[in-house]
Parts: structure tokens; sequence; C-alpha cells
């Protein structure tokens, strides 16, 4: 167990940091690789614990994969090039993995088993197993293949039109990249448009997508051939947040985040800060193998509270524990609704949040859907759990910023997972 404590930043953030890359670009850029053929070499690839998960789990499917420095280089094996594992793809705390993973396997002839650690093992897998069932794969697991470990005997797919009840680019990806192996076209429809980076790079990689977001629908063609290729994976806007949130409360800030990717799916947070008040500067606003990256300049501002709910959720649903922190510091009342999926995440965020900041001194309430913050409560600081969730580690760890004691932050090293380093840097621009 790791222990982090963070105390007050008398003269604010300053300086300049480059953001590590995205985590779900780095997860689909070794997947679709490993299922091209022919090499493809990563730059940016984030090296956090989720994504090495899924370099373990290709390794054991027999793909080769090469880490150095800054460059991974994969050897696709082509769409159905995987071996039969030996052992159990073991995901750790990754649900990208087992989500997107097992929508390749369903296309494999051979058996493989998926599982994780003690929060995969507690998360919903049916939304995935369904669809793919569906499509003809056979699938079990605990409670009627609900729950890792998955056993997947794949083969002989065929294509449907999937309407999904969640907005979750995890569930459109794994019933797309079946699609990928299956007889006819597939498409997936969507309540609200989620994360598009699979389409995005499944079109890069060559494969025929067609995204029609008007009707909120991806389509693709069975039978596709990938062609392997080079990846620049842009900085992730959900490890961006926390220091767009940390720069925004802390008095005295001025901080530059360069190389932050501005997928407007992914933007959410963009819009809703600046609409708190917050001053954010976006520049060198330009693409990168299909991905919008800028550079934000953000300063400390007077913030007040906000309501978001509807199509704003899936936009920036992995920074509603960090808006959370921000909404405790901002003037008047903050609601969040339609935010249920909060509740499947590495762990109940809705509750984990509103419990640990009210400990910290803040005037939080859980709802069925979401939270409602009344802001403005000096923060007394002491001692919070990560739970072993990264995203309400790092957050949490914020507070010591603004808090009249430090903040300590127990089970750290859960942030690891998508955020190697977190608070070193953290440390490095505190003054
Ligand atoms: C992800 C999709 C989101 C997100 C997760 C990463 C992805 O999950 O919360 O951190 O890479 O596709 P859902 O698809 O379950 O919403």
């Amino acid at each position: 167990m790791t222990i982090e404590t963070i105390t007050g930043a008398v003269n604010g953030l300053n300086g300049t940091l480059t953001i590590p890359g995205d985590k779900s670009i780095s997860h689909r850029a070794v997947l679709f690789a490993s299922i091209a053929r022919g090499t493809s070499r990563i730059r940016g690839f984030l090296k956090g614990e989720d994504c090495l998960s899924t370099i373990r789990c290709m390794k054991q499917l027999g793909v080769h994969i090469e880490e150095e420095q800054d460059e991974i280089t994969v050897e696709g094996k082509g769409l159905k090039g995987l071996s039969e594992p030996v052992e159990v793809l073991y995901a750790g705390n990754s649900g990208t993995t087992v989500r997107l993973l097992s929508g390749i396997l369903a296309g494999m002839d051979f058996h493989s088993v998926l599982t994780g650690d003690a929060s995969i093992c507690r998360r919903p897998m049916s939304r995935v197993t369904g669809p793919l069932k569906q499509m003809g794969a056979r699938i079990d697991g605990r409670d009627e293949g609900n729950l890792t470990p998955l056993s997947i005997r794949g083969g002989g797919l065929r294509g449907i039109h999937y309407s999904s009840p969640v907005a979750s680019a995890q569930v459109k990806s794994a019933v797309l990249l079946a699609g990928l192996y299956a007889r006819g076209q597939t498409n997936v429809t969507e309540p609200f448009v989620s994360r598009d980076h699979t389409e995005r790079m499944l079109k890069a990689f060559g494969a025929e997508v067609n995204a029609d977001p008007e009707n909120r629908r991806v389509t693709v063609e069975g039978g596709a051939h990938l062609e392997g290729r080079n990846i620049q994976v842009p900085g992730d806007i959900s490890s961006a947040a926390f220091f767009i949130a940390a720069a925004l409360m802390t008095p005295g800030s001025d901080l530059v985040l360069k190389n932050v990717g501005m997928n407007p799916t992914r933007s959410g947070i963009i819009d809703v800060v600046r609409d708190m008040g917050g001053d954010l500067e976006i520049s060198r606003l330009r693409e990168e193998n299909g991905e919008p990256v800028a550079d934000l300049r953000v300063k400390y501002s007077k913030l007040h509270g906000t309501e978001i709910g509807g199509e704003m959720i899936p936009r920036l649903i992995d920074e509603i524990p960090v808006l959370s922190v921000l909404a405790a510091q901002a003037e008047g009342k903050t609601v969040i609704r339609d935010a249920a999926e909060l509740k499947v995440k590495e762990t109940n965020r809705i509750d984990t949040m509103v419990s640990q900041l009210v400990s910290l001194g803040a005037d939080a309430k859980a709802t069925e859907d979401g939270m409602v913050i009344h802001g403005g409560s000096v923060l007394s600081g002491g001692a919070v759990s990560s739970f072993h969730d990264h995203r309400v580690g790092m957050s949490l760890g914020l507070c010591g910023l603004v808090s009249k004691e430090p903040v300590t932050v127990r089970d750290a090293e859960a942030c690891e997972v998508s955020y190697p380093g977190f608070f070193e840097e953290l440390r490095r621009i505190k003054s």
C-alpha cells in the first residue's frame, strides 16, 4: 500500500507539462495492430498498468511486441492469426482490455479464458457478452456470463444490428470488432454518441467503417483486412483534467499543458469548466493521425456551480470524479445527473467520491444517477482512500492543494493504472 500526501500550494501551479498518452487510444493501437497485417509502430503509447495488461494479453495470444523507450513495435498477425492461449488471459484492472478483447476473441475459432483483478470481477460483462452471443460466439462466465472469468469459444459469427441500451464505447467497440469477423454487416446504435476512437482508428487501419453520428450509429463490413501503420498517440484529456482542475482551483496558478487530445467525444470537460467560469485557452489546435490535439493554458479562476446531464455525460464520464472536486470549490450548487454508469466503473464513483469528499469537509450528496454538491466549503484535509480506483485517488489528492491540513491518499499506487508518476508531476509544478 502506497501513501501520498499533498500539502497546500502557496504560489499555485506553474510551468509546463506534457500529458502522457491517451489510455483508450493506446489500448486500441495495440489491439488493432495485433490483428493487422505487417508491422505497426506506436509512439506516445501510455505505459500505464492498464495498457501494459493489453500488451501482456496480446503476447499470450502469440503477437510479437517490442517495448522500447518511446516506441512500441507490433508485428501484426492478421485478422485470424492469433493463437490459442495456454494460460488464462489476465487483464488486471482494465475494463477496456476485457471488453474490447472479448470482441476480438469472439471472432477466433479457439478457446480462451479472460479475467482480471477484484474490481474487474465485480463489473458487468453481459453488456458485451450479450450481443457477442447473439452474433454466434459461445461465452460463459459466473452469473450466466455476466462476470469474469469469461470462457470464450468464438468463430462462425454473423452480423447483427445492435441497439445498445447504454452509451458505452467499450460495448460499441467490442461489437464492431466482432463485426470484422462476421458474415455481412454489423451496426451499433447507442443512446448518445460515446468516444469514437475505434471508428477513427479502424478506418485508418483500412477497415470499412461508416459512422453516422446524427443517428448515433456505426456500421462495419465483415471480412475486412487491416494493414499495419504508424500511430502517434495524443495526450490523454482525462489525465489533463486533473491538472486543469488543479490549476483552476489553486490561487496563483498559470499552467501550460502540452499535447492534449481534443476529440469532441472526449472534450466535455473543456466546455463545462469554461461554463463554470474557468480561464482556459486552447492553442496550436492540429490533427495528428485523425485525432485533434492542442496545447492548453489554464489559470486560477473564480468558478461557479453548474448542471450537467444528457449527452454531455459520455463526453466527460471519466472526468466526473475530478469535476466533483472542482464543484466543491466553486461558488453555489452543482448538479450532475444521468450518470448512473459511474456506479459500474472501477468503483461506484458516485459513492466513493461523495463519501471521501464529505470526510474532507465538503457538502456533497449522492443521488440515484449522480450527485449534488454545494461548493465553497473550506476543506479540512485528512486521510482518504482511493479504494483502488486511479481516478478517485488522483481527484482526492488535489484536495490537499486547498485544504487547511494536508490530504493523505491511501492505496495511491492505483494511480499507476492511467498516470504513472502523477504525484511526482504534481509536486514538480507546485510551489
Ligand atoms: C473507455 C470507455 C469508457 C471509459 C473507460 C474507457 C474506452 O467506458 O469510462 O475509461 O476506452 O472505450 P464505457 O465504454 O463503459 O463507458
